[in-house]
């Protein structure tokens, strides 16, 4: 792709404001919402604005107690977190490789909750954003956002997640919802990542979002900061939410490189991939993309980037305040949430993978066949090259 004009980039450039940290309201929480009227008004809306504005943490350490009770139970149905807890536990499973490193799945499901809230933006409609219409649009019969090429590769977790969707949508499981819960858990299960605050209660839409609002990765970076400011996350935000792909192996970038990871550690959630994107040292199969690439060296965001690079805490904590903003995207009911974060598995560090490293070592310098690249995606342990 070629580049912009300098005049259009220049242009852009003007528009992205010196505050690199957003503290824009989202949803119900503008001032400027219903005529006016907008604003935290309960405790969740007060919680999800001192998120917001960084006056509380975004991840929780709040967990689950005491035992499970049967879905049908009466209280499990009174309690609304109660049903989530039989969900997170079943999506652990499924994201938790043999290995301890994410699975394919886990990945894929980060990636599907930012293409569901991600198609908002406060200059167009006030429709889209985490509403659930990735998954619903298609159910309804009408135009299947998931057929657009840029939700390519997530066909597979979308029948995952359908599925949850009619086990547990009788007992009041939203789409919206279970997207971004899978998100959350998924992120949280890859060692090393945040435990990100969780509400539920959305709602949810099977109307398609609009197009053209999900970023390209051939974009300069000043058209991806400028398209994320559109959805009021700024250019710190940007920075600490494209960092979800240092778990992921990229498919449809180029697909003579199907399986290749973003970072040395795939599947771990470390700061690995801000150092080796900014860097020119990275092993033969990293597979770095343009995107990011001009994220880490463009004058906006490489201060940022390469704090990240160093420092996991830092980049926990901000990742989890955007992915909470991301999440809130187009939810114009904040005030009636309700927060499940205790239903979250806990938090976990590196010592809990599998010793493979010698194996990886050599699959990194494109030893190994498509059988290695798919154990290692599908969190597998790897005690041999194939
Ligand atoms: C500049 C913005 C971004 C661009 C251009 C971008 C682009 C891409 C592309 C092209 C892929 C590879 C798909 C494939 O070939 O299989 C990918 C994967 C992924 N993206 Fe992004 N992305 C961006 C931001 C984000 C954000 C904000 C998140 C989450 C918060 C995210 C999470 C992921 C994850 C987890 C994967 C791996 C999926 C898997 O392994 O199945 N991305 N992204």
């Amino acid at each position: 792709m070629k580049s912009l004009p300098n005049t259009i980039q220049q242009d852009l450039r003007k528009r992205v404001t010196l505050e690199p940290d957003s503290l824009e309201m989202v949803g119900d929480l503008r001032p400027s919402f219903n005529g006016g009227t907008g604003g935290p008004k309960t405790t969740t809306g007060w919680t999800v604005w001192s998120i917001l504005t960084g006056s509380a943490s975004a991840q929780g350490t709040d967990t689950w107690q005491g035992g499970l009770m049967d879905l049908d139970n009466a209280k499990c149905i009174a309690d609304t977190c109660c049903v989530w807890r039989h969900v997170a536990l079943e999506m652990e499973k499924m994201f938790r490789g043999q290995s301890g490193r994410c699975t394919a799945e886990a990945r894929a499901s980060v990636r599907l909750g930012f293409h569901d809230a991600g198609t908002w933006s406060k200059f167009t409609e006030d429709y889209g954003g985490a509403d659930g219409s990735i998954l619903l649009s298609g159910l309804a019969g009408n135009e299947d956002e998931l057929k657009r090429g840029e939700n390519n590769g997530l066909q597979n977790v979308a029948k995952v997640v359908i599925g949850w969707y009619n086990k547990y949508h009788r007992y009041g499981v939203g789409m919206a919802d279970l997207i971004q819960m899978a998100s959350n858990v998924a992120a949280v299960v890859c060692p090393l990542g945040p435990r990100t605050r969780s509400f539920v209660g959305r709602v949810d839409s099977s109307r398609p979002a609009l197009n053209n609002l999900l970023p390209n990765v051939l974009s300069e970076a000043a058209v991806l900061i400028d398209l994320f400011e559109n959805k009021t996350i700024r250019v710190h935000g940007l920075t600490a939410l494209v960092g979800a792909h240092t778990t992921s192996q990229q498919h449809f970038v180029d697909p003579s490189r199907a399986g290749d990871p973003q970072d040395s550690t795939p599947g771990i959630w470390d700061v690995e991939f801000y150092a080796e994107t900014a860097g020119n040292s990275s092993p033969a199969r990293v597979f770095k993309f343009p995107s990011d690439v001009k994220l880490a060296h463009d004058p906006f965001s490489a201060a940022e980037w390469n704090q990240f690079a160093s420092q996991q805490a830092h980049w926990n904590e901000d990742y989890a305040k955007e992915y909470v903003r991301l999440s809130l995207l187009g939810v114009n009911n904040i005030n009636d949430l309700t927060e499940c974060t205790k239903v979250l598995p806990p938090r976990i560090d590196k010592a809990s993978v599998s010793d493979d490293n010698a194996v990886v070592k050599q699959w990194l310098s494109r030893g190994g066949s498509k059988k290695t690249s798919d154990n290692i995606e599908s969190g597998n342990k790897v005690s041999k090259l194939d």
